[in-house]
């Protein structure tokens, strides 16, 4: 019989690198290959709006042909199931893209904001939004031209939900990191709240995090299979 459990998962790039996104730390990643300063920062927007709104136009393009991966397919039946005998899942993901939704996850939220959402930073209005973004775009709520920027949180922006977070994470059972280098604050603070509270604490990466001493349990791998095996485990297969 398989016990109800509370699981909180922590998502991070980790996840979506098998559906062809790149990760941000490891030596193809984004913040390797770019200029974090000038692609995620209100500072780099001000000062080069066209070259900021071409890179998140082009991830759009991007996360348009991709598909969940195993991973993510894994953690949608979790959730499903879990919730089913009386549990719950709260998928927390740092990861812009609407991978874990196109699998069939119900309960996901973007800490860091969301790839296909475009703000304006005059009304604070949003909406979704695959297409590129462009400086003739008028804003869907107060009309206004040339304020649209991604939804996304940049250094030096609070993250979102943080709230409904912590809630979350007060009532885990179990804390599952996945995927995500430990080294992006507040989330990688959470598994040191997690064991505060006397949760128990996993972590399942390619390879050691920065933050890797602090869990009790941890499963280095491809997320495809690790996580899909893990969630066998859980659910008892
Ligand atoms: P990172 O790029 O920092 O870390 C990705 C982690 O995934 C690394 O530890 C990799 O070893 C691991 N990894 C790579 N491929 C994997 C695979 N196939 N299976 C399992 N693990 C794999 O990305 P995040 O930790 O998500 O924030 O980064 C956190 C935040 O930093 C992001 O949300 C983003 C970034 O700046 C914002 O943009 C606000």
């Amino acid at each position: 019989m398989v016990p109800p459990l509370n699981i909180f998962i922590l998502s991070g790039a980790g996840v979506s690198a098998e559906s062809g996104l790149k990760t941000f730390r490891d030596a193809d990643g984004l913040w390797t290959q770019t200029d974090l300063a000038q692609l995620a920062t209100p500072e780099g927007f001000a000062r080069d709006p066209v070259r900021v709104r071409e890179f998140y136009s082009a991830r759009r393009k991007i996360l348009r042909i991709a598909a969940p991966n195993r991973a993510h397919l894994a953690l949608a039946r979790l959730e499903r199931e879990m919730t089913a005998l009386g549990g719950s899942v709260f998928l927390c993901t740092q990861n812009v893209d609407d991978l874990h939704e196109r699998a069939g996850g119900q309960r996901v939220v973007h800490m860091h904001g969301e790839l296909n959402v475009t703000a304006c930073t005059l009304c604070s209005g949003h909406w979704t939004d695959r297409g590129p973004l462009t400086a003739q775009q008028v804003c869907a709520e107060c009309g206004a031209v040339g304020t649209c920027r991604p939804n996304v949180v940049w250094f030096g922006e609070m993250p979102m939900h943080m709230d409904r977070i912590n809630q979350a994470l007060e009532e885990a059972d179990l804390f599952v990191a996945i995927g995500t280098s430990g080294s992006v604050y507040p989330a990688a603070g959470f598994v040191a709240e997690a064991r505060a509270l006397g949760v128990a604490t996993c972590e399942i990466n390619l390879q050691r995090s920065d933050n890797a001493h602090a869990f009790d349990r941890r499963i280095y791998g491809p997320a495809s299979e690790k996580v899909t095996a893990w969630v066998a485990e859980v659910l008892g297969d």
